[in-house]
């Protein structure tokens, strides 16, 4: 493997437990992190994965997934930023390409992490995987009225994991200024070129309950 997945998991507010937000929230009995961590392991080319975790909580964490996958468990930063930066500094020597991706992605499958990291080697800067969008978007103002119709056919919507060359990666949190929630934002800010691949719709944010039930449809879908 030459691959190593960053899962910055450390927002403010993340609990083990009832009243999990995001990250540790469960599905299907496990927590989202849970799902994440044991999809992106599974793919051939991740040799390495390390989660940021909130400072008070990295022990749970590590506990929570040391019968999951063999992960490295990091203390997270303030903002997200600082967060990927702690994780990015734990990756060992000789990794080439680094993924940054979401654990509210939890369904993501392995091909498309090999898929993410196959388009860095084959000499992308930065790659993010990418659907079209399939409803007609407006441009409205603060009273609700159309000011126009946007494009659909030049938007995507964006996805996780997005792939870089680790020097990239690293070349681009060293030189950021304003923080981002999107790491290759930041490449695109230091000029940096993005290139899509096509993403998966089993790769869906998992943030609303009818994601929920969505995603404990496709488990039962492979499970059956
Ligand atoms: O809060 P927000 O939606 O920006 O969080 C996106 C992701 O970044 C979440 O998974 C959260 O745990 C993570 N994060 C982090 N460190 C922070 C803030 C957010 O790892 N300081």
């Amino acid at each position: 493997g030459d691959v190593a997945v960053l899962v910055p998991a450390a927002g403010a507010g993340v609990r083990l437990g009832a009243g999990a937000p995001k990250a540790l929230r469960p599905l299907a009995g496990a927590p989202l992190l849970v799902h994440a961590v044991r999809r992106v392991a599974l793919a051939p080319s991740v040799r390495c994965v390390v989660v940021a975790a909130p400072p008070a909580e990295v022990d749970a964490v590590r506990a929570l997934l040391a019968p999951v996958a063999p992960v490295t468990v990091v203390a997270g930063g303030a903002e997200r930023q600082q967060s990927v930066a702690a994780a990015l500094a734990a990756v060992p020597a000789g990794i080439p390409i680094v993924l940054v991706h979401d654990a509210a992605r939890a369904l993501t499958p392995p091909a498309l992490v090999e898929a993410v990291a196959a388009a860095v080697r084959g000499g992308a800067d930065a790659v993010i995987p990418v659907l079209p969008v399939i409803d007609t978007i407006k441009e409205v103002d603060a009273a609700g009225t159309v000011l126009g119709t946007v494009d659909r056919a030049a938007l995507r919507a964006v996805q996780t994991p997005q792939g870089f060359r680790r020097t990239v990666l690293a070349a681009a949190h060293a030189a950021a200024t304003d923080p981002l929630t999107d790491d290759a934002g930041l490449v695109e800010k230091a000029g940096g070129a993005v290139l899509c691949v096509p993403g998966s719709e089993l790769a869906l944010k998992i943030t609303r309950p009818l994601d929920l039930l969505i995603a404990e449809a496709l488990l039962a879908a492979e499970g059956g």
